[in-house]
């Protein structure tokens, strides 16, 4: 395993969900009104948030969370969990008035996910601006995401925009923002269907998905990526658009795919890499996921990751 605290290892700050997944594996999703047998039911450890600290420190960070768990067994299962990751989860509150986080997730025969969230204690994670002034000095990223309520999304982004601490904006679940916050991101990474809820701009090929990405440009985000799946990613910033392809893997369960990818990139950017070195770490890491199954049993360590197989060159848009 590698060290995440090992002396000069970037310091990474998320902010986000924790929840316990009840992963059904089903040969098809149901239709309306359709009885199905599964196959199988299995708790893992999940959540955005959870998964993108893991990403994170699997790759090398040394990484702070901030997030609300309940009072109860899950509560304790993902605790323990993220410990064996060495995040540091002093800041994750432990809440007796709300249920764990829970996560109903879906897997069908082809590896693709359908997953319901009842958010519980999610709704109470919390820092104030001193806690956050503390929390960001010194990091070398804020990651968010948007599982956990606004409010205390926003205040942590302009509690980094204080401390000149880079954000790295995941919003996922999308939701539409009443606030100019783009000024506000350092770096973007959407998937297509947040692209094109946010930007008005469909996103679905990589010549479109450049064209989301200037848009959130123009509105004063430094970088930005699209995700498209088993078709790589688009990376857009001031010298343009180029496209990365995905290598092709066999899909056993993409869960926490984009979670082990945004993980990925911003270790890599941390540590200096240039963006599209960072964004082909990113696809080879998610790549690996894909292929196990699982939310954060199945995110890779550095290792595999940089001994893993090269995605195709990139091109311009
Ligand atoms: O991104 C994957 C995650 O989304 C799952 O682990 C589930 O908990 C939901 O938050």
């Amino acid at each position: 395993m590698n060290g995440p605290h090992d002396t000069g290892a970037a310091r990474i700050v998320v902010l986000g969900s924790l929840n316990m997944d009840l992963v059904l594996r089903v040969p098809h999703a149901p239709a309306a009104g359709e009885t199905l047998q599964g196959r199988s039911m299995t708790r893992i450890p999940g959540g955005k948030g959870g998964n993108q600290a893991v990403s994170c420190a699997r790759q090398g960070a040394r990484v702070t969370l901030v997030g609300c768990v309940g009072a109860d067994a899950d509560g304790e299962a993902l605790l323990l969990a993220l410990r064996e990751d060495r995040i540091d989860v002093a800041a994750v509150r432990s809440d007796a008035t709300a249920p764990t986080g829970t996560a109903l997730v879906m897997v069908d025969d082809t590896g693709q996910n359908r997953i319901v969230v009842i958010p519980g204690a999610n709704a109470h994670a919390d820092a104030d601006d001193a806690a956050w002034a503390a929390h960001l000095q010194s990091a070398a990223f804020l990651v968010t995401q948007f599982e956990t309520p606004w409010p205390q999304v926003l205040r942590a982004i302009e509690a980094a925009g204080r401390a000149r601490c880079k954000v790295l904006l995941n919003p996922s679940p999308v939701r539409v923002l009443d606030l100019p916050v783009w000024p506000l991101i350092d770096t973007l990474v959407v998937n297509e269907i947040e692209a094109t809820t946010l930007s008005g701009i469909p996103s679905g090929s990589p010549a479109e998905a450049a064209l989301a990405g200037a848009w959130f440009r123009d509105h004063g985000v430094t970088r930005v990526v699209v995700t498209l799946g088993a078709r790589g990613a688009v990376a857009i910033d001031a010298a343009g658009a180029r496209h990365h392809p995905a290598p092709h893997v066999q899909a056993v369960d993409t869960t926490a795919a984009g979670d082990t990818f945004l993980g990925a990139l911003a270790v890599a950017l941390a540590d200096d890499a240039s963006f599209d070195e960072a964004v082909r770490l990113g696809i080879r890491a998610a790549a690996l996921c894909i292929t196990q199954p699982g939310a954060q049993p199945s995110i890779p360590f550095r290792e595999a990751v940089l001994s893993s197989r090269l995605p195709p060159d990139w091109t311009l848009l």
